[in-house]
């Protein structure tokens, strides 16, 4: 049964259209996370779910129930914002309790329910604290604690960990998932962050000036994306994108002066670009220095250590080419090296509507 649905959900505000036909479901105890750029109306799909904007048409559906005309609180959803305002002259008790007295719950039962979350998000002794008091990561606890407090059927997550920093996100990443995996409550979860979706999101919905682009795994996003704004998204560094011509015998030349001979098994499907432009997409890792036989001889440009692995910045035209490396030993910036690109793992995009050619 499918938790969350939207159909055909647009938004306006004035007359400039923010959401286009928005179509997704999420599914009953999935964790879906919803990614884009700065803008792109990730926020305001959230504040639609929520109740604090009205859709301009379409349909939003919480456990078959359609919350179009329902008032935000009679909504059986929390929403955590990026600004997780507590209360700061309440406790670390009665922020939790909050949502609860709004409720008009007994005391014996807030209590009940105030202890269990702060157990559940491993801050029972810190309940007599005021906010103030709080480290970053405990006040986002915190902020959690006052979305779960109420079992919603579904959570709404908007940004929770972007004021944290680097190593805190990560560790509150873990314990989201570990909430997620004790509670099994639905989640959509908004970030701009790349990395964040792929490893929270059992599936990421990436959405690009107000329309979806794509909805499926992080591994179906990062190995089939459906047009080169996903393909470029996903994925860092980026996917190295390589304008070029297609040739019979099948081959791909660009630059004027590299040719790749691609496989036969592309030939039914490139033939309609025989002679034209296309983009070829191959991801870092892709890329292999080569030892013999190799395809494209380039310049190494800067080698970036980032510990476990190694960037490799190869210069084409005015480009560069990004290869993933686990050693750097043996390697010199300044050295013409030779490349062999794993044929079998690369994308083709039409260049005018950038769609994955291999997908059309
Ligand atoms: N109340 C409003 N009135 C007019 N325009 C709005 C309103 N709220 C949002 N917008 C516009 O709608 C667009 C989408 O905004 P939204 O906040 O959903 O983006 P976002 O994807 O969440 O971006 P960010 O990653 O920066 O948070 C933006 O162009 C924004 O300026
Ligand atoms: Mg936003």
């Amino acid at each position: 049964m499918s938790e969350l649905l939207l159909i055909k959900v647009t938004k306006y505000f004035d007359k400039t259209q923010i959401l286009k036909d928005i179509n997704f479901e999420v599914k009953e105890g999935e964790f879906c996370v919803l990614v884009g750029p700065s803008g792109c109306g990730k926020s305001t799909i959230l504040r639609l779910i929520a109740g604090l904007e009205e859709v301009t048409s379409g349909e939003i559906y919480l456990q078959g129930i359609k919350l179009n005309d329902l008032p935000p609180k009679e909504r059986d959803v929390a929403m955590v914002f990026q600004n997780y305002a507590l209360y700061p002259h309440f406790t670390v008790f009665e922020n939790l309790a909050f949502p609860l007295k709004l409720r008009r719950f007994q005391k014996d039962k807030i209590r009940e329910r105030v202890l269990e979350t702060a157990d559940i998000l491993g801050i029972s002794s810190l309940l007599q604290r005021k906010p103030k008091a709080l480290s970053g990561g405990e006040r986002q606890r915190v902020a959690l604690g006052r979305a779960i407090v109420r079992k919603p059927n579904l959570f709404l997550f908007d940004e929770p960990l972007s004021n944290l920093d680097a190593m805190l996100r990560i560790q509150m990443r873990g314990e989201l998932l570990k909430l997620h995996k004790n509670l099994k409550t639905s989640i959509l979860y908004v970030t701009h962050d790349q990395l964040e979706a792929m490893t929270l999101g059992d599936r990421i919905l990436v959405l690009k000036e107000g329309t979806i682009q794509q909805i499926g795994t992080p591994l179906q996003l990062y190995s089939s994306p459906s047009n080169i704004f996903v393909a470029g998204f996903i994925g860092s560094p980026p996917i190295n994108l390589l304008k070029g011509k297609i040739n019979f015998p099948l081959e791909f030349i660009f630059e004027e002066k590299y040719r790749l001979s691609l496989p036969d098994k592309w030939e039914k499907i490139l033939k309609d670009y025989l002679g034209k432009e296309i983009y070829l997409g191959i991801r870092p890792e892709d890329i292999h220095i080569a030892t013999e036989k190799e395809e494209i001889k380039l310049e190494l440009e800067q080698i970036e250590p980032t510990g476990g692995e190694i960037f490799l910045y190869f210069r084409l035209g005015e480009k560069r080419v990004v290869v993933r490396q686990r050693s750097k030993d043996g390697l010199c910036v300044g050295a013409i090296m030779g490349l062999n690109f794993d044929l079998d793992k690369v994308l083709y995009f039409d260049v005018n509507n950038g769609d994955n050619i291999l997908k059309s």
